[in-house]
């Protein structure tokens, strides 16, 4: 008996059809071609990696939320949450005979069992770009700048996105200081990272309950976010020479970034800490500048997570910028390119006579590099053409008896309507130059194109 039954998408999971995937393949060539300018090179790794590589130490809240399972050769697996662990095992087998600094990004998909909500879900693609082996404050301005510059590529401007930055060194130094011991640290950064989020008495509470804290520390920590600009925390700190450093540090790294033409992007914020637990320095985060979205970017330096996995001691700085939130914000914002299909030539075909001789047009268009469709066998010219319309033909190849019978072939330009005469033989030994202007159907490329002309 046969059953039938009907398979619907699961939760947090996307489809990407033609015109969801030209989105996608807009960020990603946007991502690509700004990695590029900043001398990045593109790697990937294996989306399924052992489940120990996350638990180690990408902190409890990512480890809660892997999709993670037993292979059939009994060894604990996860898909991978993200792409940093990855990144620094893969350096770990290589990176000795590398010259340094290596800059390398990636676009891959990511999953995480997280609570559905808008914008996120539990897969994603995330551009990770990640600088290694190279120290100092430009390092990390110069990261943040792709980020930025990866955001400005797809029209985003400083009215629309905010970084805020902070330092996972300073903030354990205010911390230090209002009585916050060493190993608390790690526990208080998890709870504070949450600071925006979650109203303060449960801050308070999680703050005396899970870390332990006692109640005049977790006073003293609430005061440092009631002001959570540098120049409050440096005056109220000066006497400190841990912060002052920090603070010296962060200005250095503002100005960098105001060489850059980046300045007016940038704002120091002491709530950013990332949620995840092997960053050790400088870290942000990338929001619309409204703050009506969940962050679009993250990420920060993390210098002990290489020699962690077994690598050499590297110091790394990098983040990840996830397609959701960003393709919600482009949508907003009016900034996601229309859609539309692009073929160079529809052959239409009068007479099944006239099929063999275009399949012989198309083949040889097709081998100079161009896109070519041609209609299906026994449909009408009023469907043919209407099929030509429907794959956005630029241009129409009439093939009729009387002007195969001359040996011409009739062009019709679909946008203009004119319509000229040309050599049969021309179209089936296409010259060098249609081959110098090859178009790729429906690519990302054609989407830009079109929202360049819109
Ligand atoms: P993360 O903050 O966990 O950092 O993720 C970075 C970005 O990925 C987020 O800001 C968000 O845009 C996107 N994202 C994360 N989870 C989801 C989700 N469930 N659904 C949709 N988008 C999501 C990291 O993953 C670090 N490994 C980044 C990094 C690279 N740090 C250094 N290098």
């Amino acid at each position: 008996m046969s059953r039938t039954r009907e398979f619907a998408r699961l939760p947090g999971f996307r489809d990407f059809p033609p015109e969801e995937m030209a989105l996608r393949n807009h960020l990603f060539d946007a991502w690509r071609r700004v990695s590029r300018r900043y001398g990045f090179l593109e790697y990937d790794g294996p989306p399924l990696e052992e489940l120990e590589l996350y638990t180690q130490k990408s902190g409890d809240e990512i480890v809660g939320q892997l999709y993670t399972f037993t292979d059939k050769g009994g060894r604990e697996v996860s898909l991978r949450p993200e792409m940093t662990p990855s990144l620094a095992r893969i350096l770990g087998e290589r990176s000795r005979a590398m010259p340094k600094p290596i800059r390398w990004f990636s676009i891959p998909q990511l999953f995480r069992y997280e609570r559905q909500q808008r914008g996120r879900l539990r897969e994603h693609f995330q551009w990770n770009v990640d600088l290694v082996g190279a120290d100092g404050v430009e390092a990390d301005a110069e990261v943040l700048a792709v980020a930025l510059d990866g955001l400005r590529e797809l029209g985003l401007g400083v009215d629309d996105i905010r970084a805020r930055v902070s330092d996972r060194r300073l903030l354990a130094a205010l911390l230090t200081s209002v009585g916050v011991p060493e190993g608390s640290l790690l526990a208080t950064y998890a709870v504070v990272d949450k600071v925006e989020r979650e109203p303060r008495e449960r801050i308070a509470e999680r703050l005396t309950e899970e870390v332990g804290l006692a109640q005049a520390t977790v006073g003293g920590i609430l005061d440092l976010f009631d002001e959570p600009g540098l120049e409050p925390v440096a005056r109220a700190f000066a006497q400190d020479p841990e912060v002052t450093r920090r603070v010296a540090e962060m200005r250095e790294f503002m100005a960098t970034l105001e060489d850059l033409g980046l300045a007016d992007f940038v704002e120091f914020d002491l709530t950013i800490v990332r949620g995840l637990a092997y960053y050790t320095g400088i870290v942000f985060e990338v929001f619309d500048a409204q703050g009506e979205f969940r962050a679009i970017c993250g990420g920060g330096r993390y210098d002990d997570l290489l020699e962690l996995v077994g690598g050499e001691p590297l110091s790394a700085v990098g983040f990840g910028m996830g397609d959701v939130v960003l393709a919600d914000l482009l949508a907003e914002r009016d900034l996601a390119p229309a859609y539309r299909r692009a073929v160079d030539h529809f052959i239409v075909v009068i007479g099944d006579e006239q099929a063999s001789l275009a399949r012989r047009v198309a083949r040889a268009l097709r081998d100079a590099g161009r896109s070519v469709v041609y209609g299906v066998r026994g449909q009408s010219v009023r469907k043919q053409f209407s099929a030509a319309a429907n794959e956005g033909a630029r241009e129409v190849i009439i093939l009729g008896p009387d002007e195969v019978a001359r040996e011409v072939a009739m062009l019709r330009d679909m946008e203009s309507g004119e319509e000229r005469e040309v050599p049969l033989d021309g179209l089936l030994n296409p010259s060098p130059a249609v081959r110098g202007e090859a178009r790729s159907a429906e690519s990302g490329g054609n989407r830009s194109q079109a929202a360049g002309e819109s």
